[in-house]
């Protein structure tokens, strides 16, 4: 699992029983301590820039070998702060999958939540893909919708967004994992 966030959604995999190897962040956040709770090995790949001078290729490198010997094999993907490089993908052939904040094709990127309420929209959602190295892109695998109710904010929205998919990740994981999914 790759996360950079809050780790909500790792701990929602925790609780569905699914069997994670290792939790890898590219920052100190509080995911690693939600893997440290559940008694399970995680790994912070520090990015060595934010900046135009991050080499995406040797990072990518990096979150590989966190994984090796892990017996990795399906990457779960939930808000993890950075692009990975084409060469990670290639390392796990269709099976790295993603959640991400809105219906796709609609709101790609980091600002998914913002750019929905921006647009005025009144239904958004989340979506579970298999990710490839274009972002927010390949074969969508479940989207469930969610309403923007009057008053909203990002805070209130996403919240409402990452219930949904606290249920709905690790429902689809489990399902990928067992072959019922393309
Ligand atoms: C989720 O909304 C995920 O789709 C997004 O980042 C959020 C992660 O939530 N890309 P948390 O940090 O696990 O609470």
């Amino acid at each position: 699992m790759l996360a950079s966030g809050t780790g909500t959604i790792l701990q929602s995999l925790i609780t569905a029983g699914l069997d994670i190897a290792i939790v890898v962040a590219d920052r100190q956040c509080p995911a690693t301590v939600v893997a440290a709770s559940a008694g399970l090995p995680s790994a912070t790949v520090t990015r060595s820039s934010f900046g135009a001078d991050f080499d995406r290729v040797a990072y990518s490198k990096l979150v590989l070998k966190a994984l090796a010997h892990h017996g990795v094999d399906l990457v779960a993907i939930a808000g993890f702060g950075t692009v990975l490089d084409a060469s990670f993908f290639d390392s796990f052939p269709g099976a790295v999958l993603n959640t991400h904040p809105s219906l796709l094709p609609s709101f790609k990127g980091w600002h998914a939540v913002e750019d929905a309420l921006a647009a005025g929209v009144k239904v958004t959602g989340c979506t579970v893909h298999v990710a490839t190295a274009e972002v927010d892109a390949g074969p969508i695998l479940a989207q469930e919708a969610v309403p923007v109710l009057p008053g909203d904010v990002v805070e209130t929205l996403h919240e409402r967004i990452k219930n949904v998919e606290r249920r709905l990740y690790p429902e689809t994981i489990a399902r990928f994992a067992r072959g019922e999914l393309p």
